[in-house]
């Protein structure tokens, strides 16, 4: 039997019980369980594999419930909470001490965000604890966007996905902290780094190695298909220099066509960067699923959404 379902009611149910449920939001499917449940959070860890050293992300039903988890929010952190909440930006903020530290890794900060999914603010509305959730793939595997992708991975392993259809957004929130009240982005994602600076101004990016291995979204190979996958400028020039093998070739729009290619995904025909966003993790699915021996990937223009999808790109090809 399928544990793809559409039932607030079963989640709850479940959630409440320690066990975990895959929940969607506007980014990706998260795995979620009680952040006071030492079971369910040892059990997120566990099924998807990931080192207990990558905190987790708590999930608030609603800017209100944030004193409740957090000690102090800096000026700047409050604005963008207003500006994005519910929406794809996780602020780092102290932590209060009621979160468990299996949560933080032992951090005295905490990753928290309100989520912007009809379901899932529904089920976090009807729950009495927060929900811990990373994105519900094993670990560094490429993110899921449908209730499918879910499934297919963790058939055995989890008793349901709460069926939310596919992701909007389809990259994971970007992430911010703070260093002296001044915020600073450790993760590029869903909201464009323009859409942060138009509330805060200008904003310092940390996305690389610099604080690594502080985030699992910030460890060099990550979000990765199976299949060999390389990035590159020159589509045309790739290909040519794998002509004798199985070619599959994810682009942003459709520029080239060659018969060379066995199998090609084109992002967004009218070259919307939010399409493209929306696309690609299920299309790095796809092109796995093919048995190619390669995949390339065109980069994609280096601003907006752009920069955050290159960045998915590199860690995927690393
Ligand atoms: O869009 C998203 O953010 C999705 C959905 C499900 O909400 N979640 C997600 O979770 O991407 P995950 O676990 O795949 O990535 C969480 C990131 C990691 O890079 C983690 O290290 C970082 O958040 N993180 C969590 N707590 C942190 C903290 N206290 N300080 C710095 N980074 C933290
Ligand atoms: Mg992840």
């Amino acid at each position: 039997m399928s544990i793809v379902s559409k039932d607030i009611s079963k989640a709850v149910d479940l959630l409440t019980a320690e066990e975990l449920v895959a929940i969607p939001t506007e980014t990706v499917y998260g795995l979620a369980g009680n952040i006071y449940s030492e079971k369910a959070i040892k059990s997120i860890f566990e099924t998807k594999q990931r080192p207990f050293f990558n905190p987790l992300i708590v999930h608030i039903p609603s800017l209100d419930y944030l004193e409740k988890i957090v000690a102090y929010i800096p000026e700047k952190g409050k604005l963008l909470a207003e500006a994005f909440w519910p929406g794809p930006i996780t602020l780092v903020l102290k932590k209060k001490t009621i979160i468990p530290d299996i949560i933080t890794a032992g951090k005295d900060t905490v990753a928290v965000r309100v989520p912007n999914h009809p379901l899932t603010l529904e089920l976090l509305n009807q729950l009495d604890f927060p929900l811990a959730a990373p994105s519900a793939n094993p670990f560094s595997s490429i993110s899921p966007t449908t209730a499918e992708h879910v499934e297919t991975y963790f058939m055995d392993k989890i008793k349901m996905v709460l069926d939310g259809g596919a992701c909007k957004s389809g990259i994971e929130s970007t992430i911010i902290g703070f260093e002296d009240d001044e915020p600073i982005i450790y993760r590029l994602g869903s909201t464009p780094i323009e859409a942060i600076e138009n509330v805060v101004g200008k904003i310092e990016v940390k996305n690389k190695k610099e604080i690594s291995p502080d985030a699992p979204g910030m460890l060099e190979r990550h979000y990765a298909p199976k299949t060999k996958t390389i990035l590159t400028r020159n589509l045309s020039k790739s290909i040519e220099k794998h002509r004798n093998k199985r070619i599959g070739v994810l682009m942003f729009n459709d520029i080239l066509n060659d018969d060379v290619i066995q199998f090609k995904i084109v992002l967004s025909e009218g070259k919307n960067l939010e399409e493209a966003a929306s696309k690609l993790y299920d299309a790095l699915h796809q092109l796995d699923k093919q048995d190619l021996d390669i995949i390339i990937a065109e980069q994609l223009p280096d601003y907006g959404l752009g920069k955050s999808i290159n960045d998915r790109l590199e860690r995927a090809t690393k």
